[in-house]
């Protein structure tokens, strides 16, 4: 897509580049703004399993906000973030369709991507990366369930016994339509499950970010267990924005949740 100017006079012209050139130098000292090439990011999204981009139009505002918390998030990831530069070369940007800037998006190889629309800051950006490269569900016990709860803001942790498959395939099944937004475990650790004060089948969401838990306890349908899902995910809504969160909420419209299973 084009970047197209607008029709001006020669005398608005000029102070319409002098200003252009001054954000582009402000930009400049501001930003840590490292662009790859086009065969850099080919070469980097073929051998990575995950590669994080941004692509930009660096003089514009919401591009120059972003370029401080582009370097922070970069140096807190151990996977690359790259951002390429659509006002350079369009070729890449085009092909990828991008046409609003910035626009972050998740590589799985080169073929496979979703897109990132959250806040535009690191610590944000962070958590999406580090829960993307979980498994859907990860499995938890006593000594290493701290490791998990740590990774974001809310925890969903399902404490099934280990022959419990129907309650196992439900929770994995709404984890899927979620791994977006939080973190999944499954637990059938005893001890631990002692330690929380909860029998199997529960579900306890951990919510580092108020300092509570919530607790959904029984053998449940999927519906149930998306609805306890989005309740106990809720602060989490404030920060996003109003675009986000009908995308949120369509989630749950489109998705089979509300089937009964
Ligand atoms: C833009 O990148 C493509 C490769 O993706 C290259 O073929 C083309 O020559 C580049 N154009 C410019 C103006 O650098
Ligand atoms: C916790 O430990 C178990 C058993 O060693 C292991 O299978 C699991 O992957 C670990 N989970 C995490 C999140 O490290």
């Amino acid at each position: 897509m084009p970047l197209r100017c607008p029709q001006l006079s020669p005398a608005v012209k000029m102070h319409f580049f002098a200003r252009i050139l001054l954000a582009g130098l402000a930009a400049a000292v501001q930003a840590q703004w490292q662009h790859v090439s086009d065969a850099e990011f080919h070469s980097l999204v073929d051998s990575n399993d995950l590669l994080l981009a941004a692509f930009v139009a660096p003089w514009t505002g919401p591009c120059k906000s972003l370029a401080s918390e582009w370097a922070a998030t970069k140096s807190q990831l151990t996977y690359p973030a790259v951002s390429i530069d659509c006002t350079a070369n369009q070729t890449l940007c085009s092909a990828h369709n991008v046409h609003s800037y910035p626009a972050i998006r998740l590589f799985r190889g080169p073929h496979e991507w979703v897109r990132y629309r959250g806040p535009r800051k690191a610590s944000a950006i962070v958590p999406f990366v580090r829960r993307a490269s979980l498994p859907v569900v990860s499995e938890v016990n006593i000594k290493n369930i701290t490791a998990l709860t740590g990774i974001d803001r809310v925890t969903f942790v399902a404490y099934l016994k280990e022959d419990d498959h129907s309650m196992r395939s439900r929770f994995t099944k709404v984890a899927e339509t979620f791994r977006d937004q939080f973190v999944f475990g499954i637990s059938n650790d005893k001890r631990l499950a002692e330690k929380e004060n909860i029998a199997f089948p529960s579900i306890i969401a951990y919510r580092t970010d108020v300092g509570d838990q919530e607790v959904l306890q029984g053998t449940v349908t999927r519906s149930v267990i998306g609805k306890f899902i989005l309740e106990a995910g809720k602060p989490l809504i404030d920060e996003l924005t109003r675009r986000n969160e009908i995308d949120y909420m369509s989630v749950t419209l489109t998705t089979p949740l509300l089937t009964r299973d």
